[in-house]
């Protein structure tokens, strides 16, 4: 018998839990780690979480197990059981080198594994990928179980993955999904932060975000993307070329630091501000930021030569951004599109800085007199609302960037309530999904469609880019002028994205397209790996899309019909990719916005060149976009309706219920 440390990586994997206990790991401090969770379970909970680690291992395990892992609750807040984690490098491989039966099953482990890269997740010893809480697994015996079941499994069996914990391999057939993931699934009623905290630390659920629980995330490409599609269609909503116009925001974070970025792909000048100086170091070393100014009059006069000259230029502002509205707003610097990135769903614990105060400051106050604290943010808001009111009054166009701003600052009773509120248009200003993703983007089926190109190889990627673009550009010639920007701005994307080097972790691409568009370079994908001309590629996309996700004041914010506290559609979009040939699907709750606030799904699809791969992406990229479409055409949006009459003509068999509309001066009139 070869001991563990003598095996290859294929015999790791195929070992699962180890028989014999590997040596205690010591905590790295190298590392970024997971906050340390509060206190929730009693001590009789605690024997319980106990029990439940514990059932993974052999009873002459347990003594030894038992303490470390009381040790791990008492000082983390959760069992991560550090001791299994392996000792190879965590990373995506190239496919051929996981071990199995089954090419599915071997595309899952590599994008299991890239969710875990320490180059890609933000925890990777905690299992987390982003977002400081989305989980791939809660801990290392449930990596090592999944990763032993995946080597083991043919295609006519699915692994039932129950947040994090893989319940086992069952008998189904070659066309039905490898793996079935949920994430997060409650009963409602215990669907609140702290049942989040209290399950978690028992081991019997997760927090699976978006694409951290789906195996599906691709580092800040993604985001990057996403950010850039915003800020070209906002300059577009106010009739705004980008070239020599502001943009203002804030936030150079996880998320937020995709903004000059984006704002430099779009071709404006951009300036982010930020409280943090490590986190604005970091971008000015990535390149993710041009310059970085501390003085104020300094940055009137760059913002106003910046404009002049029209250069494509991002500028942090390192300060916060409260002083930044309010300076313009003295020295009468046009702000031609304004946002926040700001941790607002985070307010209290280092989301949000008080202006006037230094970071360091605000840090010992956020610990040692958290009442003041709060003062002092909610103080700030209504300053931030009330400078952003002013410039708003000059024609600055203004949008909540999915963060809690206006929720926040409403609380903090700032004046950011819409004088004539309607059902959906409570606050003054929209979210960028009302305004500009749901309206220019999901309403026609246009969402974060990605792919992974299993063989590792840069090369295939760039194939890929290539074969996309081409099918892109003959799509565009034949495309409605209803769609043709959008196509436009995604042909450009995709032919700037090999040089603007997005890729960390696996050979990913992402681009937004439009059902047809996704089928057909996927069709288009399959036949080139028949040809042999690239290697096995996984398709997949972001749960933030057209249909993934029911979530009332983000994806579906710009649902007016009172269907947007409803999760159909969402429920629906991963029973039926189920059935029509995903390799993978997931459906989670929580993902960006919160715990209870939102139920997203998503699916993974393998692509091997084959016949059934080619009827598998035709039937299931139509249904997971136009689900979407049908229920925003039933909401009665204008850009679905149109959309979902095309997808009618397209496919004769597709028959959608279309609404009929009411003339609203009949209904005043009642
Ligand atoms: N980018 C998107 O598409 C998107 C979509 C939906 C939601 N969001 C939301 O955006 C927010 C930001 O996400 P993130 O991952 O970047 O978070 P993050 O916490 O990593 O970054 C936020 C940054 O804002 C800085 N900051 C806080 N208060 C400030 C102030 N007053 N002035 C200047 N800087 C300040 C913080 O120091 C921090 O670096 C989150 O609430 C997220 O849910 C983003």
């Amino acid at each position: 018998m070869e001991t563990t440390t003598t095996l290859s990586f294929k015999q790791h994997i195929k070992q699962g839990i180890p028989n014999e206990l590997p040596p205690v790991k010591e905590y790295e401090t190298t590392i970024n780690h997971a906050p340390k969770r509060k206190e929730i379970l009693s001590d009789e909970e605690k024997r319980l979480a106990l029990q439940n680690a514990l059932r993974y291992f052999k009873p002459e395990q347990h003594e030894i197990l038992a303490k470390e892992f009381l040790a791990e609750l008492n000082d983390y807040g959760r069992i991560y059981m550090y001791r299994f984690r392996p000792d190879y490098e965590m990373k995506s491989r190239p496919i051929k080198e996981y071990p199995g039966k089954c090419k599915q099953a071997k595309a899952i482990m590599l994008m299991i594994q890239n969710n875990l890269d320490y180059a890609v997740a933000q925890h990777p010893h905690e299992l987390i990928t982003y977002g400081g809480n989305g989980g791939v697994f809660s801990n290392w015996a449930q990596y090592l179980l999944t990763m032993k079941y995946l080597s083991e499994m043919t295609d006519k069996q699915t692994l039932v993955m129950y947040s994090g914990h893989p319940m086992g391999l069952f008998p189904s057939h070659k066309d039905a999904p490898r793996v079935v993931v949920t994430n997060g699934m409650m009963i409602p009623n215990y669907s609140q932060p702290d049942d989040w905290e209290k399950f978690n630390a028992l081991g019997v659920t997760q927090y699976g975000q978006m694409t951290a629980g789906s195996y599906m995330y691709i580092g800040p490409q993604g985001i990057v993307h996403g950010t850039t599609i915003t800020v070209l269609n906002g300059f577009r909503k106010i009739g705004k070329e980008p070239k020599g116009n502001l943009f203002v925001t804030s936030g150079l974070g996880g998320m937020s630091g995709a903004q000059p970025k984006a704002g430099n792909i779009a071709g404006c000048v951009t300036v982010c501000a930020e409280v943090n100086p490590k986190i604005t170091q970091v971008r000015l070393d990535q390149g993710w930021i041009d310059e970085k100014i501390t003085d104020l009059d300094e940055l009137v006069a760059r913002v106003n030569q910046a404009k002049e000259n029209k250069e494509t230029v991002s500028l942090a502002y390192l300060g916060n951004i409260v002083d930044v509205w309010e300076k313009f707003d003295q020295e009468n610097v046009h702000i031609d599109l304004g946002s926040d990135q700001t941790s607002l769903h985070n307010p209290w614990a280092g989301g949000y800085y008080p202006a006037d105060i230094s970071f360091e400051d605000a840090n010992d106050m956020m610990a040692n007199e958290p009442g003041l604290f709060k003062e002092k943010v909610q103080e700030t808001l209504r300053r931030h609302a009330k400078a952003i009111n002013q410039h708003t009054a000059k024609g600055t166009y203004f949008f909540d960037y999915g963060n809690a701003f206006l929720l926040e600052a409403s609380r903090a009773g700032a004046d950011v309530m819409s004088d004539n509120p309607t059902i959906g248009r409570e606050f003054k200003y929209p979210s960028y999904v009302q305004d500009i993703m749901g309206p220019m983007c999901f309403d026609y089926g246009f969402g974060p469609f990605r792919w992974v190109c299993a063989s590792g190889k840069p090369e295939d990627l760039a194939k890929t880019d290539a074969i996309a673009c081409k099918v892109l550009e003959k799509l565009k010639k034949e495309s409605p002028e209803e769609i043709q920007q959008q196509m436009t701005d995604n042909i450009q994307w995709i032919k700037g994205a090999q040089e603007n080097k997005l890729v960390v972790g696996s050979q990913a691409r992402i681009l937004y397209a439009d059902a047809e568009g996704r089928m057909k370079i996927a069709k288009a994908f399959n036949k080139a790996i028949k040809k042999g001309k690239i290697g096995t590629v996984v398709l997949g996309r972001d749960h933030h899309d057209v249909s993934g996700t029911d979530s009332p004041y983000r994806e579906t914010s710009n649902i007016y019909d009172g269907s947007r506290f409803t999760a159909d559609m969402a429920i629906h979009n991963v029973i039926g990719d189920s059935f029509r040939g995903a390799t993978w699907v997931s459906i989670h709750n929580g993902g960006g916005v919160g715990w209870g606030e939102v139920v997203n799904g998503g699916f993974g699809m393998v692509l091997d060149g084959s016949k059934d791969a080619g009827r598998r992406l035709e039937s299931m990229l139509f249904w997971d976009v136009n689900n979407g479409i049908a229920r925003r055409n039933w909401a009665r949006n204008e850009g679905a309706i149109f959309a979902i009459e095309r997808a009618m003509k397209s496919e004769p068999s597709l028959k959608v219920t279309v609404p009929n509309l009411v003339n609203n001066d009949l209904l005043a009139n009642l």
